[in-house]
């Protein structure tokens, strides 16, 4: 702005502003004025902590024309804006201009003479002049801080400007040049939220909100309007997730502008989990949630995927359809009628013909001879269910077999064994048994 600033000169001669000079009643001019302002004439122009250049200079013609020198009447020297763009070029030049620029004059807000504030204006602060037209920070419980201040003109022009809303430069830019931090933490970190590369009041009101860190709404309201899928999972599913949908949701799980863990996580997946797992809670519906962590500390083997950290192999940590938010389809119960589709999520990753297949000799260990002793359990009308010999997360014992599994109110033990070639169980279920791949154990005849 300042550069483009250019001036045609003061017009007016060099004249003493105050003190000896002949001074000329208003009422009875008798011959030109040397100079205008006086002792007795328009002294408090000189004596206001800001003066105009031409009025310091008592320069009064570059505005005001002799109309009647006999009546001491003036009309302005030029129309409208003109009277001062005469001077200060192009303050109206730009694509958009101010709505009082437009309608003009400029002495809406400045005095053309001289003024106790800077810029000429009529309130002692910038902010103050603003607030006669606009509301704005009006009622906002959380106020920005160049805004709480009165710093308008850090971000707005007041004249005209190329830009939307008369902003002296793209949105982004004016945060960054505050917001170090979050322009470091956009240009060094691995995966940037799209919208916080350039769409800062996208999320953030610029002036201040009734929300925290100025946000035009909480998460995960926030976040809905751009997130639909997302809002859709989390809202409508059977299975909802607090950490999900309650206030703040996503921000537990997910930063808003930038991280170094993809999909903008705020740390690795299982960390996030543990942060609340390390503890029971209950569900919406009441129904305890036992901790996580509890069920792998210290746990001699840990399922594949749990090693690796992997809680989205079979979890929708968003919402889903099935219990304990899990990824795909696994039944619920000890027993259950095979159907492979019940066991999707298994299935996901471990062969299908681990059930479906009678005899083999090589597609499962868990075999009597080449009897398949998954088959035995798991297919059939009343079959067991992975659950009733399988932990999930961790086991002490190999294979994951539990060393106990829930049935009713009873903590049913298992007491497997293993050895080199097959293994035994002495379970709640039935007889002590064992199964051999090499020389298989002989059963008595089942009904
Ligand atoms: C930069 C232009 C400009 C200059 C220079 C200027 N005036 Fe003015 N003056 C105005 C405008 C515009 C008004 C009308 C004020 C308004 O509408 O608020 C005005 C109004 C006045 C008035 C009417 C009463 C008032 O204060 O509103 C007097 C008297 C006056 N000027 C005297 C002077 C004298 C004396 C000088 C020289 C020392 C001078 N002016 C220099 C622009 C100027
Ligand atoms: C004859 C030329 C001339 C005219 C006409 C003129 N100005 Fe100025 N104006 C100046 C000069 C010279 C300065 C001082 C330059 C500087 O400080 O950079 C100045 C400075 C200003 C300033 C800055 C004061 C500050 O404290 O920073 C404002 C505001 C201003 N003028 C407003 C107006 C308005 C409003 C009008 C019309 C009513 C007007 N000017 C008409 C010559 C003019
Ligand atoms: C809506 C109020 C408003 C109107 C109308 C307005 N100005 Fe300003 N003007 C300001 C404010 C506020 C500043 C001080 C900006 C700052 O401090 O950052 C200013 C600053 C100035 C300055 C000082 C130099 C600069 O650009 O910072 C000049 C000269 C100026 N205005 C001229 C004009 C002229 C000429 C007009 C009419 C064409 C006009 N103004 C109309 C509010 C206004
Ligand atoms: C004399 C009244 C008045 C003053 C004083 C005033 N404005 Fe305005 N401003 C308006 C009007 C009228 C509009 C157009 C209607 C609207 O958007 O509210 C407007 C519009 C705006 C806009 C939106 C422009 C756009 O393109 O949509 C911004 C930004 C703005 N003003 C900032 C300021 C700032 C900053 C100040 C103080 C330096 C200020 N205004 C002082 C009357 C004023
Ligand atoms: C940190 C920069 C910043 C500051 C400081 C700031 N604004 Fe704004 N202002 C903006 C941005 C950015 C927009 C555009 C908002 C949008 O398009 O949604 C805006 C929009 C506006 C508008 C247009 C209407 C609206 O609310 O969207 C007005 C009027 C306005 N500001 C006035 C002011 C006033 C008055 C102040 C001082 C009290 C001020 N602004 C301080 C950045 C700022
Ligand atoms: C002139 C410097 C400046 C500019 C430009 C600026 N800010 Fe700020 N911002 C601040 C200051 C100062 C604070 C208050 C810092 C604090 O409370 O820790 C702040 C606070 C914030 C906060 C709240 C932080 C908190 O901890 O409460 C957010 C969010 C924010 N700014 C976003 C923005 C956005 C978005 C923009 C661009 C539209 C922007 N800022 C432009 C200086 C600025
Ligand atoms: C997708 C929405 C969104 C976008 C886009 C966004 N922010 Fe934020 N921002 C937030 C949320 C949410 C918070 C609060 C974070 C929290 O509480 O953990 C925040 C916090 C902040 C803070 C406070 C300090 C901090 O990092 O926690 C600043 C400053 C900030 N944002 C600046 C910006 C800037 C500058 C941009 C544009 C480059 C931007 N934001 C874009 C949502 C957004
Ligand atoms: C203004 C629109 C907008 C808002 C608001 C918004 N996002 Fe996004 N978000 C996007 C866009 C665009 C992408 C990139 C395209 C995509 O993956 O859908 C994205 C991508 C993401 C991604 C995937 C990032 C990746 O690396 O694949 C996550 C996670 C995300 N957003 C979370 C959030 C959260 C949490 C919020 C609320 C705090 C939020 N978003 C608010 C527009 C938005
Ligand atoms: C409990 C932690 C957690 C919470 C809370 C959370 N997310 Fe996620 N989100 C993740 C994880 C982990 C991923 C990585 C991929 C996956 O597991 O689906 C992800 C991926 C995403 C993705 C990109 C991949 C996709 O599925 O499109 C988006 C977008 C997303 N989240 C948005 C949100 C939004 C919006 C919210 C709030 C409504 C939210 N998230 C809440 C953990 C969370
Ligand atoms: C901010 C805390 C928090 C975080 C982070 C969190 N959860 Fe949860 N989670 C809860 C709460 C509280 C419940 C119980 C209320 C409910 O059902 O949503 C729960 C319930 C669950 C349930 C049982 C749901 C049911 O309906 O039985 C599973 C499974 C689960 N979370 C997995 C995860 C996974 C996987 C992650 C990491 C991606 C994770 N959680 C991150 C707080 C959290
Ligand atoms: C191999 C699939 C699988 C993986 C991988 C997995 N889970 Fe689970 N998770 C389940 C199943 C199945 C249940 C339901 C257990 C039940 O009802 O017996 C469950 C239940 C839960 C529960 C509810 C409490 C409970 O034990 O019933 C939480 C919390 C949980 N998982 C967290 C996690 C976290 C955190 C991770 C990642 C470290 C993870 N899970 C990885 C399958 C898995
Ligand atoms: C996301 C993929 C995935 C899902 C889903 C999954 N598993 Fe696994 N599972 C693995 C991996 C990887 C291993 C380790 C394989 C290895 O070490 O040879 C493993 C190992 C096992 C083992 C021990 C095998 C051994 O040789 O030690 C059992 C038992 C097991 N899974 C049962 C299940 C059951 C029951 C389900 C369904 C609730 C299930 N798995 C779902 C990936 C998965
Ligand atoms: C009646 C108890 C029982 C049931 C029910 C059961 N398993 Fe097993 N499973 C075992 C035993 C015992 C082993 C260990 C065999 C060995 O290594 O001697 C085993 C081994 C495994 C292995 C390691 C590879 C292999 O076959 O040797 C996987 C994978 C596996 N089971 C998956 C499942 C899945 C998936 C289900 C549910 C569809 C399931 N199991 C149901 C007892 C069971």
């Amino acid at each position: 702005m300042k550069g483009e600033r250019r001036h045609r000169g003061v017009l007016g001669v060099m004249l003493v502003l105050a003190g000896g000079a002949v001074a000329l009643g208003v009422d009875k001019p008798t011959s030109a004025p040397k100079t205008c302002v006086t002792a007795e004439c328009h002294a408090d122009y000189a004596k206001r902590a800001f003066v105009h250049g031409p009025v310091s200079l008592g320069d009064c013609k570059s505005c005001h024309e002799e109309a009647d020198a006999a009546a001491h009447t003036y009309r302005p020297a030029r129309q409208g804006n003109d009277l001062c763009e005469y001077c200060h070029l192009d303050q109206t030049a730009k694509k958009n201009v101010h709505e009082p620029l437009r309608k003009g004059p400029c002495t809406d807000c400045h005095d053309p003479h001289s003024g106790d504030s800077k810029a000429l204006i009529h309130e002692k602060t910038v902010a103050q002049l603003c607030a006669k037209c606009h509301e704005t920070g009006k009622d906002m419980r959380f106020l920005h801080g160049p805004v709480a201040v009165g710093e308008c003109t850090i971000c707005h022009t007041s004249h005209s400007s190329d830009r939307e809303k008369l902003l002296v430069d793209e949105p982004a830019n004016l945060c960054f040049s505050c917001h170090v931090v979050t322009k470091d933490e956009l240009s060094q970190f691995e995966f940037v939220h799209e919208p916080a590369k350039n769409d800062c009041i996208g999320c953030h009101n610029p002036h201040g909100a009734a929300n925290a860190q100025m946000l035009k709404a909480d998460a995960p309201e926030l976040c809905y309007p751009c997130h639909e899928d997302i809002k859709k999972v989390a809202e409508t599913s059977r299975h909802r997730h607090v950490a999900v949908t309650e206030k703040d949701g996503c921000l537990h799980c997910h930063t808003p502008h930038a991280s170094t863990v993809q999909f903008v996580l705020k740390d690795a997946p299982m960390s996030l989990c543990v942060s609340c797992h390390d503890k029971p809670v209950t569900t919406e519906e009441g129904k305890p949630v036992a901790a996580f962590t509890e069920q792998v500390q210290g746990k001699k083997s840990l399922h594949g995927p749990v090693a690796q950290k992997d809680c989205a192999g079979c979890h929708a940590t968003h919402g889903s359809e099935h219990f304990r938010l899990l990824a795909k389809d696994y039944p619920q119960l000890f027993y259950a009628p095979f159907s492979p589709d019940k066991y999707a999520l298994c299935f996901s990753c471990h062969p299908e013909s681990l059930v479906l297949t009678e005899r083999t000799s090589e597609l499962t260990d868990f075999r009597n001879g080449d009897l398949n002793l998954h088959y035995v359990h798991v297919n059939k009308q009343r079959g067991r269910t992975c659950r009733s010999c399988h932990a999930t997360h961790a086991s002490d014992l190999p294979k994951h077999i539990r060393d106990s599994v829930p049935y009713g109110v009873w903590n049913l033990p298992i007491q497997f064994l293993k050895s080199e070639t097959g293994g035994g169980c002495r379970p709640g279920c039935h007889q002590p048994f064992t199964y051999d791949r090499q020389s298989p154990a002989t059963y008595p005849t089942r009904r």
